[in-house]
């Protein structure tokens, strides 16, 4: 089949490569093979949207564009996610560059996003200090401060190459005034250690420093529950980005603890959560009532699974 798929190339246009690809991908159980082969066409053809594909069906390839496309399919045959593949993917209205083993931004944080601008627009303040935990690709800060020019976000990962991620996003975005980047790790004391500040970060305090808001899509993932991801994730993706040890709640817990300590009063903690974690959030924030922390609400993502917990800091 594949020598078939390659020696037709030549003649084939762009609508019959997009058929015998996705027919590939389809026996041999690569999830969203339509939707695979037509990124990686677009990106081929040099274009990010895939309706631009769509309107060129009838058109051909060249011997380069072939040989690349073959090689981009060959990496999706082998479970790499389409993400990784292309090297870039939206996250609402911004474009982050990818690369594994960096977490790759899912849609549903966008949620998460939305929730933090809402309260963010309700803010009377003329500026707000956010701290991120865990940036990834730097997906949510990004977004954050491309939507709201009255806010800056020191954002930390305990992966260094999160970091450079992060930073190289940020250059392109031209966020650099409000975003800082420090490669840093949240302990299970609930204290933060910074190994490295990158270009012009100084020396940021962060067990003393105050903010307004604190945001995370932590590891939550209860680790038994690693084993049934799909292969895309499993192979690829740095899985101490997913991992929450046995309940999930590895981070969380440290998170509450050291959200208590660093928030203003009135101030907002932001979670993306396993669907077990809001009940357990709820409980912790009654249990330690010296943390002055009160969750407020609970949020559900796409599919109707409690995902997401808005934790304020009483006065
Ligand atoms: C689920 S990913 C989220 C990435 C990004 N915020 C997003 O939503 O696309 C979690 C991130 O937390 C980082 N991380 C894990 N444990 C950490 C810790 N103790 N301190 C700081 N960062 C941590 C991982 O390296 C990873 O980049």
């Amino acid at each position: 089949m594949r020598r078939a798929i390659a020696s037709n190339a030549r003649e084939s246009t762009i609508g019959d490569i997009i058929d015998q690809w996705s027919h590939r991908f389809e026996t041999e159980g690569i999830p969203e093979p339509v939707e695979s082969i037509e990124h990686i066409v677009a990106h081929v053809i040099g274009t990010k949207k895939t309706l631009d594909v769509l309107n060129m069906k009838n058109d051909r390839l060249s011997a380069n564009q072939i040989k690349k496309l073959e090689l981009l399919c060959e990496c999706r045959l082998s479970r790499m996610p389409v993400q990784y593949i292309i090297g870039e993917w939206d996250f609402r209205d911004i474009t982050v560059k990818l690369a594994p083993p960096i977490f790759i931004p899912r849609p549903e944080t966008e949620i998460l996003v939305d929730f933090v601008l809402k309260r963010l627009n309700l803010s009377q303040a003329e500026s707000s200090e956010i701290l991120e935990i865990g940036c990834g690709s730097g997906a949510i800060s990004l977004a954050l401060a491309h939507a709201c020019k009255k806010i800056k976000c020191t954002t930390i990962d305990a992966n260094q190459h999160a970091c450079d991620l992060t930073i190289a996003n940020r250059n392109t975005l031209n966020l650099t005034d409000q975003i800082v980047v420090l490669h840093a790790t949240l302990k299970s004391d609930a204290t933060i250690e910074v190994t490295s500040t990158f270009n012009g970060a100084g020396n940021v305090d962060l067990n003393s420093k105050q903010f307004d808001f604190v945001v995370s899509n932590p590891p939550y993932v209860p680790t038994k529950k690693i084993f049934e991801l799909e292969p895309e994730i499993k192979i690829y993706e740095d899985l101490k980005a997913l991992d929450g040890g046995d309940d999930g709640l590895k981070i969380i817990k440290p998170l509450l603890r050291y959200a208590a300590k660093v928030l203003k009063p009135g101030g907002r903690l932001f979670l993306e959560v396993d669907p077990t974690h809001p009940k357990y959030i709820k409980f912790f924030t009654n249990k330690y009532s010296d943390l002055k922390l009160h969750h407020e609400h609970t949020y559900k993502d796409f599919c109707n699974n409690d995902r997401f917990v808005e934790v304020l800091k009483i006065n």
